[in-house]
């Protein structure tokens, strides 16, 4: 046996990219391979055609290719069971990302809204409504003052947060989700008050044995237009650090909110090793929890990864194997940008497969999302995110001009991104 490790990175967005771009750096890293990948991760490793919900693919892949470490990016599999199948076709091979109970605090938003009341972890006022209490939702409802937050308890793409201004089309709406708007995901639907405030992601990792360490603190920018307007989309851009999550802020965060979460996962018997993603909310310098996802963010990880100094391989090892109190993490000081180019259209119809200019002259570090090869070779779009460029500054308003400089020097047919990216924060 070699003392290098292969790895098996499931996943095909720009936030793969980023880990795999980071990983490939290790020394200790044998063979990467990820799993589907895109045009950008192959320079990284060897991409696989398989899907990570397909889990007797990832099962043959990780016994054909004596894979050491399989690392979840997305979190459908891991709601489905992944963990739980692995255990069974590749017993003792070490993986990053939560079993399906500890994946329910993104799969199920009820259970994420119980856990942290059980656990006394600051988050918005909820009721869960289904078909059974649906008066009592209504009241609940009329309880609240405007914007009504209601959201579809299970997994819906991204898509099932509704933030309505009129109480009758709250009503209304809620109606709609309970008859099954969003599937099955909507049979229960979480009613929330409003929180108001600046939004922040903190990322987790933990290894089962209530060990844990704080990654760099970023911020996202899910809106398509510029002053954040306009549809939501996956994510146009990110910065880290966030100036506001400073000592102070981020003290409030570990001892009310990460220390309460992996002991809360402790006490209910959940033995969870990966990454947990804390989308926070700052209300009047008071941290709480809008949202917990069992994966790192897109396009958060394409200025995390760049900014963990360390290297990524031993700690993540040491996730999976319960190990992570013998890890330090070291941070880069410097700022980081990402903003990313998205196809016309988009999060609306868009266009495929256009080809993309100038990747070849471009200098920094650029992380592929929706992009694929076309069959004369060439770099073409696949996605609604195409891909994000990346610099350092000094500053966020250094990096973001590194970055839009960057940007600028790559063009497809269609191309659009929003050009403030960070600006709220400078
Ligand atoms: P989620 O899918 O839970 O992240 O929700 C999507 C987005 O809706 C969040 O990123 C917030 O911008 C917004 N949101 C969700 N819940 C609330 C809330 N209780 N108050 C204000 N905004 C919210
Ligand atoms: N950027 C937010 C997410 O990945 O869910």
């Amino acid at each position: 046996m070699s003392d290098k490790l292969n790895v098996l990175l499931l996943g095909s967005g720009g936030r793969e990219a980023a880990i795999a771009w980071k990983l490939n750096q290790s020394p200790l890293l044998g063979k990467l391979f990820i799993a589907p990948g895109n045009a950008g991760t192959s320079a990284c490793g060897t991409n696989l055609p398989i899907k990570p919900t397909d889990f007797e693919a990832v099962a043959k892949a990780v016994k054909d290719n004596a894979v050491d470490l399989v690392i979840a990016g997305n979190e459908d599999p891991l709601v489905g069971g992944l963990r739980e199948a692995l255990a069974v076709s590749c017993p003792g091979v070490p993986m990053v990302g939560p079993g399906a109970d500890g994946a329910a605090l993104e799969g199920s938003k009820d259970f994420a809204k119980d856990f942290m009341g059980r656990h006394g972890i600051p988050t918005a006022r909820h009721l869960t409504a289904t078909k059974e209490n649906i008066e009592e939702a209504r009241d609940f409802l009329r309880s609240l003052e405007a914007p009504y937050v209601l959201k579809a308890d299970g997994l819906a793409a991204g898509k099932g947060v509704l933030i309505i201004n009129d109480l009758d089309e709250a009503i209304s709406s809620l109606d709609e989700m309970l008859a099954g708007q969003f599937g099955a995901a909507s049979a229960k639907v979480v009613i929330e008050e409003f929180l108001s405030g600046i939004e922040c992601s903190v990322f987790v990792l933990t290894d089962g044995t209530g060990a844990y360490r704080i990654l760099p603190v970023a911020k996202d920018y899910k809106r398509v237009g510029e002053g954040d307007t306009g549809l939501n989309t996956g994510g146009m851009g990110s910065v880290s650090p966030v100036p506001f999550a400073d000592k102070t802020f981020m003290d409030k965060v570990e001892k009310r909110i990460v220390k309460p979460t992996v002991n809360g996962l402790i006490a209910e018997g959940i033995d969870y090793r990966g990454f947990i993603f804390l989308g926070l909310i700052n209300v009047k310098g008071e941290p709480m929890v809008i949202e917990y996802n069992v994966r790192m963010g897109d396009p958060e990880t394409e200025v995390v990864m760049p900014r963990i100094a360390s290297d990524l391989l031993p700690a993540l090892m040491a996730v999976a194997n319960g190990k992570l109190s013998d890890i330090a993490i070291e941070q880069d000081p410097r700022t980081a940008v990402a903003v990313m180019a998205v196809s016309g259209g988009y999060p609306g119809s868009y266009a495929k497969g256009k080809v993309i200019n100038g990747l070849d002259t471009v200098e920094g570090i650029v992380f592929h999302a929706g992009t694929a090869k076309d069959d004369e070779g060439r770099t073409v779009t696949s996605g609604g995110r195409v891909l994000a460029t990346v610099a350092f500054g000094d500053n966020i308003a250094e990096a973001a001009a590194a970055s839009y400089a960057m940007l600028d020097g790559i063009s497809f047919d269609g191309k659009y991104n929003r050009r403030d990216i960070g600006k709220d924060l400078m």
